[in-house]
């Protein structure tokens, strides 16, 4: 799958997103290795810390669902220029996909790629743990 059609599914994503306190919307479509995608979208609460970013519910549903190999991210939202992941999903996504591909989207549909590598460089991981 191109990153244009990715993109899209991330601006389709962003549609579901339940943000009434931040009244921010974001999407998130991540493309795994096999071809297959899953769509994310920003769930708030109430009680603020319990909200889940876009990027970690696309990533929880792939990874839960056995994906295990990831190409790329693409993430969109309501803010009309490039919407970059915040730093706990940097983490996450490191953790789970490595050095993957991440796709901005902006309003007008262009695309701005960057690697996970560049969004958290030095990173903290398990190799630490001993
Ligand atoms: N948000 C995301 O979904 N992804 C990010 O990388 C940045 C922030 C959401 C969380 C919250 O619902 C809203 O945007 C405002 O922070």
């Amino acid at each position: 799958m191109d990153y244009i059609k990715l993109a899209k599914k991330a601006v389709e994503a962003k549609k579901n997103a339940y943000a009434p306190y931040s009244k921010f919307k974001v999407g998130a479509a991540l493309l795994s290795e096999d071809g297959t995608t899953a769509a994310g979208c920003n769930i708030e609460n109430s009680s603020y810390g319990l909200t889940i970013c876009a990027e970690r519910t696309a990533l929880f549903k792939s990874y839960s669902d056995g994906k295990r190999k990831f190409k790329a991210m693409a993430i969109t939202s309501d803010d009309p220029g490039f919407c970059p992941p915040c730093g706990a999903c940097r983490q996450v996504l490191y953790e789970l996909c490595g050095d993957i591909d991440i796709i901005l989207v902006n309003h007008n549909q262009e695309l701005k790629i960057l690697k996970i590598s560049e969004l958290l460089p030095f990173p903290f991981d398990g190799r630490k743990l001993k």
